[in-house]
């Protein structure tokens, strides 16, 4: 097997072996402190060179407090044709730059990054309600995939193969050529990773972007272009366009000068879009659609580890990730130690303002998040479920207009209920108990998602079992660190199975790349 030198970020978790983490924090208040001095901000679409404003303006509010941080003009129509129309005639010389100088230019991209982590961290906070080492993770893997990337493309040379020579007077080569331009549609819960992983994705294969984030977290999405073109990538290869779906999105998708797509958000809009994208004319639509991912506890597992496993991916950025862990079978000779201690860490978890040092559960994103969080307790009450934590509001006090919810764990729901089968994008996590192991595989495999799951056992032979039977696209055993979710560039590729992704080959991982071109095998004949 063959691989190549890569080594992850991790900034916190080399700041905390260092005994450093008093300056991580240092660092991130007088971020955190200057944002808030500069109040609220007018930002720009960044259109073929300019920054572009609008008669309309899409206002992003803290979702810990309500208050307006800033806002991005409402685009339109027109909007998206300017960045298309510049961005496709830019392409060409782009790609004609060549894999080595696009290779240089992300690297120096993710220098840019590094400097200016602390900044995109606090902004996050006050954007999406991501906590601060949360936020610091989340910019970390958008460095990770900047610097994986061009190593991807360096390693692989670009992707260029001699190829055979079918008769003595042929010369053959495989040449792997961009789509043109990408669309690049960005979720709000990784708004700095994953459209910057998205984006590096079409970029550093030679395509240009027109890259529209979600409306709820545009903010890290345009600190991350901004470093883009700070790094060298030309303002007329790389457009950012901000806006409602309607009216910027759909336009945006449904633009004939679009050769990919690139999107990571929910399976609705994932799904429409796979109709009217692909259905309309072969083209590459990379997608990652979300997930219902279970943890197996096992009757010789740590249950230490398990708990901490299930609790870290259940309520990780209060549960608001694609890999979040929502259902977790336990065995029965093991359930009550295994469901008391998970219940005793997950209490211990703040639930705050993002941007304060201890706290593990911010806001969620809207009132629609909470709406879901609100009906999913009331369906799991009236179908006899027992809530061992949470299943209210925590929105007291100082939280009093922030989008807080208590961390909830659900025992006792019939089988097949819907807790066991729907993504609900908010920290709830349902038990059940299982006894017999084939049963609990058919159990987790009974959704029609596919993204992550995570087994904890001691035994290898069930380890192997679930990693051979499980459908799903990214497996954990063990993992007490995220027991289904955290998965990190190039060790844990991410992408989904069944209804989760359209491709299957994971972000951060080594086949990434490969999507966002189209081969050309050229025949010289002496
Ligand atoms: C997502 O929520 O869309 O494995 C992605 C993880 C992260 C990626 C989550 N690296 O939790």
């Amino acid at each position: 097997m063959t691989t190549f030198a890569f080594e992850n970020e991790n900034s916190v978790f080399r700041a905390a072996q260092a005994g450093k983490m008093a300056e991580v924090d240092a660092e991130y208040e007088a971020a955190y402190a200057k944002l808030r001095a500069d109040g609220v901000q007018d930002l720009p679409m960044l259109i073929a060179g300019e920054a572009v404003t609008a008669d309309d303006w899409l206002e992003v509010k803290d979702p810990s407090t309500g208050q307006i941080v800033a806002r991005f003009p409402q685009g339109t129509a027109d909007h998206v044709d300017a960045a298309v129309a510049s961005a496709k005639a830019a392409q060409p010389s782009w790609e004609a730059r060549g894999w080595q100088k696009r290779a240089d230019i992300i690297d120096k991209a993710a220098v840019l990054m590094r400097e200016r982590r602390a900044h995109i961290a606090a902004v996050m906070g006050i954007e999406n309600g991501k906590n601060r080492l949360e936020a610091y993770y989340d910019v970390d893997e958008g460095i990770d995939f900047l610097v994986y990337y061009a190593a991807t493309l360096r390693a692989h040379e670009g992707f260029n193969l001699k190829l055979g020579k079918p008769f003595p007077d042929e010369t053959c080569t495989s040449v792997m050529r961009p789509w043109g331009v990408f669309a690049v549609v960005g979720p709000f819960n990784f708004p700095a990773a994953i459209p910057c992983g998205m984006t590096t994705g079409a970029l550093i294969t030679g395509n240009a972007v027109v890259m529209k984030p979600a409306s709820d977290a545009p903010w890290s999405a345009y600190e991350v272009m901004r470093l883009l073109h700070d790094a060298g990538v030309p303002k007329d290869v790389l457009h950012f366009v901000t806006g409602g779906g309607r009216v910027v999105g759909q336009p945006l998708i449904d633009h004939p000068d679009i050769g990919g797509l690139v999107f990571t958000g929910s399976r609705g809009v994932g799904m429409n879009n796979l109709g009217s994208f692909v259905g309309n004319r072969p083209r590459p639509y990379i997608a990652e659609m979300g997930g219902k991912n279970a943890i197996v506890v096992t009757d010789n597992a740590d249950l230490d580890k398990a708990a901490e496993g299930v609790m870290k991916s259940a309520f990780g950025f209060s549960g608001q990730k694609c890999s979040a862990c929502s259902r977790a079978y336990v065995h029965d000779s093991v359930y009550d130690e295994f469901v008391s201690k998970l219940v005793a860490k997950s209490r211990e978890l703040k639930v705050g303002f993002p941007w304060e040092r201890d706290t593990i559960l911010g806001p969620l994103i809207n009132q629609e998040a909470v709406d879901t969080y609100l009906d999913a307790v009331a369906g799991a009450k009236k179908a006899g479920g027992t809530f061992l934590l949470g299943g209210n509001l925590a929105n007291q006090g100082d939280l009093s207009n922030g989008f807080f919810v208590e961390p909830a764990i659900v025992a006792d729901l019939p089988d097949g209920h819907d807790a066991f089968r729907t993504e609900y994008f908010v920290p709830f996590v349902a038990l059940a108990r299982y006894h017999d192991f084939d049963d609990v595989i058919h159990e987790v495999n009974q959704v029609e998602y596919g993204l992550t799951s995570g087994i904890f056992s001691t035994d290898p032979a069930e380890q192997q079992a679930y990693f051979d039977k499980v459908q799903a696209g990214v497996v954990y055993a063990n993992r007490h660190r995220g027991g289904s979710s955290g998965a990190m560039v190039g060790g844990q590729s991410f992408g989904g199975w069944k209804y989760s992704a359209t491709t299957s080959r994971g972000a951060g991982g080594p086949w990434y790349l490969l999507q966002f071109v189209r081969e050309q095998s050229r025949t010289q004949v002496e």
